[in-house]
């Protein structure tokens, strides 16, 4: 065997590996109705968000592929541990449509591989409208406008 056939195994079998501790991915069974103010609120949450805030993900199939499929594993997961629309316990419901609004959701890197969860400005007002009348609007909503001096934001 040459040099190369072996290096070209060893990869091949470090690949393999890598694949097997590649994790799950799971939609755990769906246990809260979401009251959506509209259908249009409702279908652009499932254009935009629901592939990280709830259990109906729809994994694409580079999502099984190491080293992709460890980033994409991570984003659901931490996204339904923060933000959850399947489980009667959301989360920070309430901080939905501030994150819109300041354009941090979807995340930057969803957006590559998403183009249909791009929203205009328009489509961005009308959502953060139907995320407000749907999981209200976070206390925090205005901080950035208040003059009681603590600066306090609500991310990470
Ligand atoms: C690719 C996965 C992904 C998509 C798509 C996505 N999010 Fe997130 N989201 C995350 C992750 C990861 C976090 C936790 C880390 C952070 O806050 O950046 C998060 C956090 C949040 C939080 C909690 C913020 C907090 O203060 O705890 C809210 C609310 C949220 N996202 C709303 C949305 C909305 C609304 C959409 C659709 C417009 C969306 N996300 C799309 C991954 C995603």
């Amino acid at each position: 065997m040459n040099k190369k056939i072996k290096i070209t195994s060893i990869v091949a079998v470090l690949y393999v590996i890598a694949f097997l501790f590649t994790g799950k991915h799971t939609n755990p069974p769906v246990s809260n109705t979401v009251s959506w103010d509209s259908p249009e609120t409702e279908a652009t949450f499932y254009r935009a968000c629901a592939d990280c805030h709830s259990n109906e993900t729809k994994w694409p199939w580079y999502s099984n592929f190491p080293p992709v499929s460890w980033a994409i594993i991570l984003h659901v997961n931490e996204g339904r541990e923060h933000f959850n629309i399947s489980v009667p316990k959301m989360g920070h419901a309430d901080e939905a449509a501030e994150e819109v609004e300041f354009d941090n959701m979807p995340m930057g890197q969803y957006r590559i591989m998403h183009p249909e969860a791009l929203l205009n400005d328009a489509e961005r007002t009308i959502f953060v409208d139907g995320l407000k009348a749907t999981f209200g609007a976070s206390k925090s909503e205005n901080h950035d406008d208040d003059d009681d001096g603590d600066d306090e934001r609500h991310h990470n």
